[in-house]
């Protein structure tokens, strides 16, 4: 049955909320990464890579204010500090010294592995009813498996 948040149990909420933060947390650890890859990329496709870092940062800032404002209205706590994201994130950090190839590939990984966080998040709060929740999840991991395709069309 679809529930609004009001509906839901204590322990769905917390539940939901805990899976909402992994997504915010990776969603903002790839944004610092694709922030890096934007100011340190080299090489003859300089001009796009630039531009589609970029495009991801924009992209996922946004984002990480949508999922985090989600957690606040199953009223929850935001995870708000970049040390507890960076202990959540399976998406790592780099250090920005890397050639261009290889930052797409690092970027694709990363795109990949938010997508399955978001659509692992939208099916448990699809377990849980959570509409709402889920439509925000998957649309998330359609826009990241898009930023996949474009990643790895660089390489093909
Ligand atoms: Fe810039």
């Amino acid at each position: 049955m679809t529930q609004t948040a009001v509906a839901l149990s204590t322990d769905a909420r917390t539940a939901i909320a805990d899976a909402l933060n992994q997504s915010v947390a990776e969603t903002a650890v790839a944004t610092m990464l694709a922030q890096n890859f934007h100011w340190n990329v080299t090489g003859m496709a300089f001009g796009p890579l630039h531009d589609l870092f970029q495009k991801i940062y924009e992209d996922h800032f946004v984002a990480q204010d949508d999922l985090a404002e989600r957690v606040k209205s199953l009223d929850a706590h935001a995870e708000g500090t970049l040390a507890g994201m960076l202990a959540r994130s399976k998406v790592k950090e780099h250090d920005g010294h890397a050639s261009d190839q290889e930052m797409i590939k690092v970027m694709q990984t990363a795109q990949e592995t938010l997508a399955a966080t978001l659509a692992g998040c939208g099916a448990l709060a699809a377990e849980h009813g959570d509409t709402l929740t889920e439509d925000l999840c998957i649309a998330r991991g359609q826009t990241h498996e898009k930023f996949a395709w474009f990643l790895r069309s660089h390489l093909a």
